[in-house]
């Protein structure tokens, strides 16, 4: 059976919901599923706005069949190659034969690199401010490039006020028939995913975001329909000052984040402790995690909120621990910039996690380390709290600064 549901007069959420996939991209767990947006403008010109997902073909195309009521789909408007979205061109093609593909002239040659079937005669290339006239309608496009692949543009609808903005503004989560935000309690329930699916995907071009949001500002838009999650129509500006501070790498919250790597549970207890100390401090914001158990998306996506970052890690085969190298890594091809930072180090011999760490640290941008790294031996000792005290205090000196 067919599970639309109406966004304006002449525009419908013709997506569907998968809450079957473990892994997005097979990386990130995606718990509470996710849903894969498309649209459909009726108009004098019917026209799609991407497909979905394999994995959610049968409802999409029987959403699509039950709108169009027998009549022919003249466009299919491709703003992201990506498979979750693209999945369904080469079967849209066969199924309306006079259907024009309307892309960039990037998205052309994916179609040519992801598909068999020779699609040339009937794509139509557009560049930045190009429109498409459907009737009442009139849809302009502008480029999105690496947001989050080269290939991106969104598509402005000026007779709606209406921005198709591809995977921008989208999140995790299946929609559980309320598509619109204004549906949700988005801030509670929503948001922690809407930052972990942002940080991860896209959280590397933090420029290119920024140069979508300019050209956004420039539109009066009340309504946003990404690709994944819900729609916005309220709240606007609610989701693009988050947008905001994750493109230029502003902390979200005053907050500390440890995150600990622990073989015998020895480093764990000096983050414990720490912890405790910064409490005693009077910060409010504190999230101690395990680096071996916490999943790493969800790591990035604490280390894009919080304006404090501790990392406690022992020294293992001459280098940083494993786990915690990755999380590194990880946070530094992210671009990740401008966290105040500090560091407890563990070697039972020959430590160097410290030096490694604050090394890594020193090659991204805005990092600043508090104080040098503080050094286990083994064991958190008893002479050693007072020394930790004063580090707790240089932490929430610096966490109540950033409050200001
Ligand atoms: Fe949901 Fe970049 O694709």
């Amino acid at each position: 059976m067919h599970c639309t549901r109406k966004i304006t007069n002449d525009i419908y959420w013709v997506g569907a919901n998968d809450r079957r996939l473990a892994l997005f991209e097979n990386i990130f767990p995606i718990p509470r599923g996710v849903s894969y947006n498309s649209y459909l403008l009726t108009d004098e010109k019917n026209v799609l706005l991407d497909t979905v997902d394999f994995a959610v073909s049968r409802q999409f195309l029987e959403n699509i069949d039950f709108l169009l009521q027998g009549k022919a789909l003249d466009y299919l408007i491709i703003n992201h190659m990506e498979p979750d979205h693209c999945a369904l061109i080469e079967t849209l093609a066969e199924k309306f034969p006079e259907m024009r593909l309307v892309c960039t002239e990037k998205a052309a040659s994916m179609i040519r690199q992801f598909y068999t079937l020779n699609m040339d005669d009937r794509i139509q290339t557009v560049k930045e401010m190009d429109t498409l006239d459907t009737g009442k309608h009139k849809l302009t496009f502008l480029m999105a490039p690496f947001v989050h692949w080269p290939e991106v543009m969104v598509t402005y609808d000026a007779t709606e006020k209406l921005l198709y903005s591809a995977d921008a503004f989208g999140c995790f989560g299946a929609l559980d028939g309320r598509i619109f935000e204004d549906e949700l309690n988005f801030d509670r329930d929503w948001l922690d995913d809407a930052r972990r699916y942002y940080t991860n995907i896209v959280g590397k071009y933090g420029n290119q975001v920024q140069a979508l949001l300019k050209k956004v500002s420039a539109l009066d838009v009340q309504t946003v329909c990404p690709l994944h999650g819900p729609v916005w129509r309220d709240h606007i500006p609610y989701f693009i000052e988050k947008y905001q501070k994750w493109s230029t790498y502003q902390p979200e919250s005053s907050a500390v984040m440890i995150a600990y790597a622990s073989m015998y549970g020895n480093t764990e207890n000096a983050a414990e402790v720490l912890a405790g100390m910064l409490a005693e401090e009077g910060i409010t914001d504190i999230s101690v995690y395990d680096v071996s158990s916490t999943h790493l998306s969800s790591l990035v996506s604490e280390a894009f909120r919080c304006s404090h970052i501790v990392l406690a890690c022992p020294t293992y085969n001459a280098a940083v621990y494993p786990v915690m190298e990755t999380f590194l890594t990880d946070i530094k091809e992210l671009n990740l910039q401008n966290r105040k930072a500090a560091l407890i180090e563990n070697g039972s011999w020959a430590s160097v996690s410290g030096k490694l760490m604050t090394q890594k640290l020193e090659t991204m941008k805005g990092m600043e380390l508090l104080a040098p790294a503080f050094p286990l031996k083994s064991t958190l000792k008893a002479e050693q709290m007072a020394d930790l005290k004063k580090l707790a205090g240089t932490i929430a000196a610096s966490v109540r600064q950033s409050e200001q």
